[in-house]
């Protein structure tokens, strides 16, 4: 029998709030907390074992070598593999598929050959292969889905038949969707067609048991952090005769037998593809987490994490306003949905204000989305430790949003790839001073106010008008759809510039208005000068958008920058 409560006292992390509320944690696929003797095991190293490993001539390195080949043994065995040789180490799933692209694509992949996807893929396991594809002057075809967003396997075999591809590369589940491959039949049928399967497994390994041995596959690999583990380690697993003929990937101390200046004996396997240092106290966590998940009813936790599945589906799928996505296929625990009239970005910030984490987004497959015609969902994971209660909070809080995105009056428009009118509309642009009150407002509002009135912008005046909402204007690098015009005033030969925007996020809608109180009105120079960074933390904003480097309100900035410069 599975005690969720009793597991939850094992995350402490889970008796946090967020924005003053019980933590809600709901983005296990993009990673999930870990239990206490996860944490235990890195500072148990850290604290007693700390040493390097297979170059030890002290006692200390003897220990953590133990340790260290002991984890290997305790990956090897969760996930069937007859012998810890054949478990790799790698820095997580993504680095596992650019060592398979690389080596196994030398090995196998010559121009005119076909490399297999499906649609569904993570970007982490297509672009590597993608890029073997341009390398070696091979083609790469993707898998269609059925209308239920499943992997079509007629389709499949078809193709199996048709191109004979040297390579399947598949996810045993979707990050996306949560759709669980029937991967055991898609190896039995790539055998027939003498392809060489890889299954990436990162979406897969902390809800379902693995045998690697049972579903027939060449290669599996996930991440660590995805299954509880500390980030920064992951497991490929091969079968030996292909990892013996794959050529090396990344060179270097470790995997090397002997050296000279004109040949170099590689090591023998795992080592010759474990070049360097690896990541000890993660290889040990990790461990520490199989273990943990190794005591558990593995069968009763899979019960757990559908039935909360299960339970949102069926209550969100009663309006008509929301769509679930892959809702009848066989899942793991995720939910991923759109909300009519509701961009997904300003459902994740309305919900994180309750502590509610979600992820929304394009979740790294972008052709997915293609597929599906659409930007991003909103995505609704569960792990182990999630209740009743908080898919119940989630459930409530969805509706919350839908009853007040259809009690609006201006409901945010959905996208549209209009081509510009004949006759367009003058555009209003919004006035400079206006602007720097709506700065002013941000900068003298509690944190907690600061959210609504940047929603509230999505009534503004002076909005650009949807006739020049074309991919002309359209901002790239943004989450959401933004379009923004530029206008050139000259007054006494100094040239000025103005801007109206819009975007089909109310968040971004506020943020971008925000913006160009920095920028209405200045001149080239001022605009280059203006540091976005320095000024969404001086009014408190930060929070509301990704600190990366790569968000949208930095894609508007340099978008304007360009443009004036
Ligand atoms: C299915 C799948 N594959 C690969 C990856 C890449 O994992 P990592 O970023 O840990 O390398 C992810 C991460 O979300 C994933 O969900």
């Amino acid at each position: 029998m599975f005690d969720v409560s009793r597991t939850r006292r094992d995350f402490p992390i889970l008796s946090s709030r967020v924005n003053g509320k019980p933590l809600v944690y709901l983005d296990n696929a993009a990673t999930t907390h870990k239990p206490r003797v996860v944490m235990d095991s890195v500072a148990r190293f850290y604290k007693l074992q700390n040493s390097n490993v297979h170059r030890g001539s002290h006692t200390l390195s003897n220990v953590a070598t133990t340790e260290f080949e002991n984890a290997r043994k305790i990956a090897a065995s969760f996930i069937g593999s007859p012998d810890p040789a054949h478990v790799i180490w790698t820095k997580g799933a993504t680095e596992a598929a650019n060592l398979l692209a690389y080596s196994l694509g030398d090995l196998l992949i010559k121009p005119e050959d076909v490399i297999l996807v499906s649609t569904m893929e993570h970007h982490a396991n297509l672009v590597p292969w993608q890029q073997t594809a341009l390398r070696k002057g091979a083609t790469l075809i993707p898998v269609p889905l059925t209308d239920e967003q499943t992997l079509d396997i007629s389709a499949y075999e078809s193709l199996l038949k048709k191109h004979r591809p040297k390579i399947v590369a598949l996810t045993h589940v979707s990050n996306a969707l949560g759709v669980i491959n029937p991967v055991e039949q898609c190896c039995h049928l790539a055998k027939q067609y003498h392809a060489t399967t890889v299954i990436d497994g990162s979406q897969a390994i902390a809800h379902l048991s693995v045998d690697v041995k049972q579903l027939g596959c060449d290669f599996y690999f996930f991440s660590g952090h995805k299954c509880y583990a500390p980030g920064g380690v992951g497991v490929l697993w091969g079968k030996e005769d292909l990892l013996k003929a794959m050529p090396v990937w990344q060179c270097g101390g470790e995997m090397i037998k002997h050296v000279s200046f004109d040949h170099t004996e590689f090591n023998d396997l795992p080592f010759k593809f474990e070049a360097g240092t690896p990541p000890i106290a993660s290889v040990l966590g990790l461990a520490a987490a199989l273990e943990y998940l190794s005591t558990l009813d593995r069968q009763a936790v899979q019960a757990h994490e559908s039935a909360l599945r299960r339970f949102v589906v069926d209550s969100l799928q009663q309006y008509s306003a929301i769509k679930v996505y892959a809702p009848f296929a066989e899942n793991v625990g995720i939910v991923s949905l759109s909300i009519s009239g509701l961009h997904h970005q300003d459902a994740a910030f309305l919900l994180d204000e309750h502590g509610i984490a979600v992820r929304t987004g394009h979740h790294c497959a972008m052709p997915l989305m293609e597929s599906l015609s659409i930007q991003g969902t909103l995505r609704a994971s569960f792990a182990l430790y999630n209740t009743r209660e908080e898919a119940e909070t989630f459930v409530a809080h969805i509706i919350d949003l839908l009853s007040s995105t259809m009690a609006s009056n201006q409901p945010i428009k959905p996208n549209s790839d209009q081509t510009i009118e004949a006759t367009l509309p003058a555009i209003s642009f919004p006035d400079a001073n206006k602007l720097v009150e709506l700065d002013q407002r941000l900068a003298a509002e509690a944190q907690q106010n600061k959210l609504a009135l940047l929603l509230s912008q999505a009534d503004h005046p002076s909005l650009l008008p949807q006739s020049y909402h074309c991919d002309q204007n359209r901002i790239s690098g943004c989450e959401s759809d933004v379009w923004l015009v530029c206008q050139k005033l000259e007054v006494n030969g100094q040239l000025f510039f103005n801007f109206a925007v819009n975007s089909n996020a109310k968040i971004m809608q506020g943020l971008s208005l925000w913006v160009l109180s920095f920028l209405q009105g200045k001149t080239a120079s001022e605009i280059q000068r203006f540091d976005v960074t320095e000024a969404l933390y001086s009014r408190g904003l930060h929070r509301f958008i990704s600190p990366s480097r790569t968000n949208g309100l930095h894609a508007i900035v340099e978008t304007i920058k360009a443009y004036t410069c």
